[in-house]
């Protein structure tokens, strides 16, 4: 068993794997350089050769348990047929939502479109690199996903005022988003994803009374999917308030914690394996503070079943050799 699956499947606490969010991507110089040359993100996601390279670049630097495939969760809307764009500063940036058109998308038109990053992981997962370590794939929750597509943009603090206004819009994209989140995870798997995350970055917008409609029920339909391929899965159910109701409900395989939640009440709280939760600015500081901070995390969940990762994604900011020092202290912890 891999250090990944040793504390997910066997609930082990003597190890301390790790990985991190955004570990591939613009903290590297190498990532950049590959960046410079490929001003489009989706064709840089599209293609097989630079995505498996830029998986796999993190890896050769540091002494990490686990890659992630290098992806978006707006290749779903991509798939889709709805127009997607990475604007510089600005972030995504996604065109006319048109329900009739989507409604008329089948398995073939979207496989069609996604079939190079099946193969990236087809052939990321045959590296030596990845040796007794896992390849994490990945989808963006219905919740997140739907926001984006009716937002068309990240929202700021909270969501448009018409936002549900469209009720039947949005029970209809919910529908469609679960079959075609079921076929992307089952592809990812089938090619060699070994772990799935599904990341919920938007879940703290919503309201208590909304969560079972838009989080628990669709999430949960996609967590039995998962679990019915002999796969484990996490979940990232970003700023929700709360993560205990949330693991009660959804009961992933393990779960990811943002830098806001208390570490020290959430492993009281909750019994299920814990990843994540440290600051992703703590790496913008010094060598001192990371240090205090990452033997924080790691004294609090010493016997817990805990994956070392931040809260949040890696920063662009961030100074790679930052970075290792957090990885050694993790692995010589
Ligand atoms: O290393 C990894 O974690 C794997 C690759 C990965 C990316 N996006 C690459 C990426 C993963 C797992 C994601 C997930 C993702 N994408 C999420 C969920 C996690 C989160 O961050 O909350 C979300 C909400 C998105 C949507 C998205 N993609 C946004 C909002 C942005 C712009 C903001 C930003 O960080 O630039 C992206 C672009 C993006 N996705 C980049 C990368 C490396 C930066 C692209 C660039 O080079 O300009």
């Amino acid at each position: 068993m891999t250090p990944l699956q040793e504390t997910i499947i066997n609930k082990k606490t003597n190890n301390k794997p790790i990985w991190l969010m955004r570990q591939a991507g613009r903290y590297l110089p190498e990532f950049r350089e590959i960046r410079k040359l490929n001003p489009n993100f989706i064709n840089l996601c599209l293609n097989e050769n630079l995505s498996s390279e830029i998986t796999l670049q993190p890896l050769k630097r540091f002494d990490l348990d686990a890659a992630i495939i290098f992806s978006d969760i707006l290749m779903l809307p991509y798939g889709l047929n709805q127009k997607v764009d990475f604007k510089k500063n600005f972030g995504p940036e996604l065109g006319e939502l048109n329900l009739n058109n989507i409604s008329k998308i089948d398995e073939v038109d979207f496989l069609e479109k996604l079939y190079p990053i099946y193969r990236l992981i087809n052939k990321v997962s045959k590296n030596n690199l990845l040796k007794n370590k896992n390849l994490i794939g990945f989808v963006g929750a219905p919740w997140t996903l739907l926001v984006y597509m009716i937002n068309k943009q990240s929202p700021k603090k909270k969501l448009i005022k018409d936002f549900f206004k469209d009720k039947f819009l949005i029970n209809r994209l919910l529908i469609i988003l679960e079959k075609f989140l079921k076929i992307h995870i089952k592809q990812q798997v089938k090619n060699g994803a070994t772990i799935i995350q599904i990341f919920d970055s938007w879940a703290g917008l919503l309201e208590e009374k909304d969560l079972p409609s838009y989080i628990y029920i669709p999430t949960l339909n996609l967590v039995e999917y998962v679990k019915s391929l002999n796969i484990p899965v996490v979940c990232f159910p970003r700023g929700i308030k709360n993560y205990k109701k949330f693991c009660e409900i959804v009961k992933p395989d393990a779960v990811n914690i943002d830098y806001d939640v208390d570490p020290l009440s959430i492993c009281k709280e909750i019994n299920i394996p814990i990843q994540g939760g440290l600051d992703p600015k703590v790496l913008l500081t010094d060598i001192e503070n990371l240090k205090k901070q990452t033997l924080k995390y790691l004294n609090i969940f010493k016997d817990h079943p805990y994956i070392f990762n931040l809260g949040h994604g890696v920063l662009p900011k961030t100074n790679p050799d930052m970075v290792d020092y957090l990885v050694k202290t993790v692995k010589d912890y």
